[in-house]
């Protein structure tokens, strides 16, 4: 297979192939990830929720983010990988994106990075673009203005909604990304978006007519019980195997059955005489 970049993503929509985009947010993940021929991992600041255990983005560092970038890029051979901006390293100052944009890919190694907004962050995306760092927009809820939204609640419903949404779209493409991911947004207004921008769109919770699609990957295998988005399909069940293989093996240390002969290393008997 080939190396994923900016440039092939631009490409496959104009070739009309489907991209697929997979969170990871370690080396053996992200491995497997890069070995199903995904087209791109994403080091979501999800991590915040599915990994740490807090109840939205916002608490995420530039730290967690470059600490597990560069272990996904240890994993990564084909697959682009993205690492998300986490909350507050891009929306103070034009300044503070590119330093931060310019870490997550000098340090945690990514080849492109992802924030979240449309207009508003307009000049940040033409000022990381400028400093040849790709940049992959994110529009529709944005998790990252939770507060802002009262909730994680589908976006552009209303007319004026659904027209700030396709201005955010064109704004972002005009600024330089060269994708953007669609979140929760209904289906024909991410389908009418994605005719509008000539960069691909990559949905989540927006249905089928994106150019691609990204999913996080512990809900697509059943890992994460928290918190079930609607878009969300269980693709093999994991967490269930998981379960049964804590209890098992819970079970067989606690009846002497683990470890058994074949996992255990032996040594002379006539050495081990002396030591009695
Ligand atoms: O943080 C993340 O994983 C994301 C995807 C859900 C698009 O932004």
């Amino acid at each position: 297979m080939m190396k994923n970049t900016s440039v092939t993503f631009r490409q496959a929509k104009e070739k009309g192939g489907k991209l697929t985009m997979l969170t990871a947010y370690d080396y053996s993940t992200a491995k497997m990830v890069d070995e199903a021929g995904i087209n791109s991992i994403l080091v979501g600041d999800s991590l915040g929720m599915v990994c740490l255990g807090y109840e939205d983005t916002l608490s995420v560092t530039m730290e967690d983010m470059i600490h597990h970038t560069k272990a996904v890029a240890r994993g990564a051979k084909e697959a682009l990988v993205i690492a998300d901006m986490p909350f507050m390293s891009y929306q103070a100052s034009v300044y503070d994106a590119v330093v931060n944009a310019g870490r997550l890919v000098k340090e945690g190694h990514a080849q492109a990075v992802k924030l979240e907004g449309g207009k508003e962050v307009c000049p940040q995306i033409e000022a990381i673009v400028k400093a040849s760092i790709p940049v992959c927009a994110h529009i529709g809820l944005t998790p990252q203005s939770i507060h802002a939204f009262g909730g994680f609640k589908v976006q552009g419903k209303g007319e004026e909604a659904a027209r700030k949404l396709i201005e955010a779209a064109q704004a972002v493409e005009e600024a330089g990304a060269f994708a953007v991911v669609l979140e929760c947004v209904p289906e024909a207004l991410a389908k009418l978006v994605t005719q509008k921008v000539s960069i691909p769109t990559i949905g989540i919770g927006a249905g089928a007519g994106c150019d691609g699609q990204v999913l996080v990957y512990q809900d697509m295998l059943g890992m994460y019980a928290d918190f079930a988005p609607k878009f969300v399909k269980v693709f093999a069940n994991v967490g269930e195997e998981m379960r049964k293989g804590f209890a098992a093996y819970k079970k067989e240390v606690e009846d002497g059955r683990f470890p058994a002969a074949e996992h255990t290393f032996r040594m002379d008997e006539s050495i081990l005489e002396k030591l009695y």
